[in-house]
């Protein structure tokens, strides 16, 4: 139902330091239930398509590069206000102003390879799950 689901992605300097165990039980822990997964690399094309938003920023062109460097893993998660509780759950942007016990707090290594996506409003949820996931995949 709307309003009830966001989407996340682990990203690249997560997954390949291991911790996508450790961030999927974070996510369970906390109440969301887990609808949807894969585990795949994007091209840099795909990464830039996925980022649109961001493409006047300067950080664009390393942002598509760092989020095509290697496997990330998707997912589209259920919880009663979702979007708010997960963007809570993830902390800030930047991992120096992260509040503790947050997912970037703990594993994100700087303000661009920040560990974890969170969808900012319900609207782009549904566009950014529906970006990865086919209909048939979605429960
Ligand atoms: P997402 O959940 O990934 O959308 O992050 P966000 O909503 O907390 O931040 P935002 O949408 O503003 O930025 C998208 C992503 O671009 C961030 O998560 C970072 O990976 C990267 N990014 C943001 N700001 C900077 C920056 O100043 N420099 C660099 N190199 N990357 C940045
Ligand atoms: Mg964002």
């Amino acid at each position: 139902m709307a309003g009830n689901r966001t989407f996340s992605m682990i990203k690249p300097d997560a997954v390949a330091a291991g911790n996508s165990g450790a961030i999927l039980k974070m996510i369970e822990e906390a109440g969301f239930r887990i609808v949807a997964l894969k585990k795949f690399k994007l091209s840099e094309e795909r990464a830039g398509q996925f980022y649109e938003v961001h493409k006047e920023r300067p950080f664009y062109n390393d942002l598509k590069k760092y989020m095509s460097s290697g496997f990330i893993m998707p997912m589209i998660l259920e919880k009663e206000n979702a979007v708010a509780d997960f963007r809570k759950l993830i902390g800030a942007t930047n991992p120096a102003n992260a509040e503790d016990g947050t997912i970037r707090k703990l594993y994100a290594k700087s303000i661009e390879a920040n560990a974890i996506h969170g969808s900012d409003s319900d609207e782009n949820a549904a566009i950014e799950g529906n970006f990865f996931f086919s209909g048939l995949e979605q429960f």
